[in-house]
């Protein structure tokens, strides 16, 4: 089982608050670059040798692309690897792009799942992220998406930014639990470096929600998508009905994957690899003196790493059999999982080591805890 994840890096606007790696200005090269994806796809059929279960059109903004420039990416993709019959196909989808002819034209060439970057319903923060959509078009994106039949839908929004209420982040996971879409991811807002939002948040015209307030608002996230019936599958995702992202999944449970496009990461059970975050280079790949990609393979240590950094960000957590077959926990590291059992953190089942409602807040440093050094 194995997946293909395609990064199309252009957007039409720059938002905020994103680090992710796009470029506004791909006029000039928009052609050149679809191409180029296209071959990268053909160069590196031979590195899957299974069926895929997942493909997935991420970003920047891959709902900018056409009808017919998604297709020849898709056919590619057919025509290189062999594709499972339930093959989940996901694209993330900007709301302003979400319109009838769009929908039914993805529909059309086989996209099953959408993934639609709402991030909230308050159009004053809205303009200030500098988002190309407002409160109305997010719900017209979702009810056109249901509508022409998209069985499959998630959104995104973030919670924890500047002068965020928590009744009204709670207004929010009612109007999408209301239009029943059947995933949620929910980000708290990270502060990256190089952002227009952390410059503006250095100079004192924005300021951050404090960290009280953002955990108050997991809390009522976790607690109000419970009720909802909602499953907690991931520190940031929630399910209705089983409905879980099988392309994240297959991240989080180190499955083999290969990424195509600039900034694209891959990784095939052994080794890591990430392609350049630069557009130029990356189109030139082979032709010029650049190296167009870097990778990493996996000592015992760093596989260490990997199990507890994607395990115990789902509620299936840390298998035991893994710990074993990695030689099992050191004296030192007993003392870790002790401590954070004590501290309610972490729970201990038959076959894994799961993080509470609690210790999911502190996913990420409760790893770094158990991380080995090589
Ligand atoms: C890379 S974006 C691509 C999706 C699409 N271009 C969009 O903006 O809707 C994927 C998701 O990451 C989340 N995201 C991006 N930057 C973030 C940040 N600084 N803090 C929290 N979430 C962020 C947003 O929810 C976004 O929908
Ligand atoms: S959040 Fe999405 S649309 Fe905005 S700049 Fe980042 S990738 Fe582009």
């Amino acid at each position: 089982m194995s997946s293909v994840y395609i990064h199309v890096p252009f957007c039409a606007k720059r938002c905020t608050y994103c680090d992710f790696h796009f470029s506004t200005s791909f006029k000039g090269y928009r052609e050149e670059m679809l191409r180029s994806l296209k071959q990268e796809i053909i160069e590196r059929k031979e590195e899957i040798k299974t069926p895929l279960k997942s493909l997935y059109f991420g970003g920047g903004t891959p709902s900018i692309l056409n009808e017919k420039e998604l297709s020849v990416l898709l056919e590619t993709v057919y025509d290189s690897f062999g594709v499972e019959p339930q093959v989940e196909i996901t694209m993330e989808a900007n709301p302003e792009n979400v319109s009838e002819e769009n929908v039914k034209n993805w529909k059309s060439i086989g996209i099953n799942r959408l993934s639609i970057g709402l991030q909230s319903f308050k159009n004053d923060d809205l303009r200030w992220m500098n988002r190309g959509h407002n409160s109305e078009t997010n719900i017209e994106s979702i009810d056109i998406a249901k509508r022409l039949g998209f069985d499959n839908l998630s959104v995104d929004l973030i919670y924890g930014l500047p002068g965020l209420k928590n009744e009204e982040w709670l207004s929010f996971l009612q109007k999408v639990c209301e239009m029943e879409v059947h995933h949620i991811s929910a980000y708290c807002l990270t502060i990256e470096d190089k952002t227009k939002l952390k410059n503006d948040i250095k100079k004192g015209k924005i300021v951050p929600l404090p960290e009280k307030k953002q955990v108050e608002q997991f809390e009522i996230l976790c607690s109000f998508l419970k009720k909802q019936n909602y499953e907690h599958y991931e520190v940031s995702n929630f399910a209705l009905n089983g409905l879980y992202s099988q392309h994240n999944k297959s991240y989080w449970e180190r499955k083999k994957y290969i990424g195509i496009g600039p900034s694209a990461h891959s990784f095939n059970g052994k080794t890591r690899r990430w392609n350049v975050s630069n557009n130029h280079i990356y189109m030139s790949r082979g032709k010029g003196n650049h190296s167009w990609f870097s990778e990493e393979t996996l000592n015992k240590d760093t596989m260490w790493n990997e199990v507890f950094l994607t395990g115990l960000r789902t509620k299936w957590g840390v298998m035991k059999k893994d710990i074993l077959s990695l030689g099992g926990f050191v004296s030192k590291e007993k003392d870790v999982i002790k401590e954070l059992i004590d501290q309610q953190h972490l729970l201990e089942n038959e076959k894994s080591y799961v993080l509470s409602q609690q210790g999911l807040l502190f996913a990420d440093a409760i790893s770094e805890k158990l991380f080995r050094v090589s």
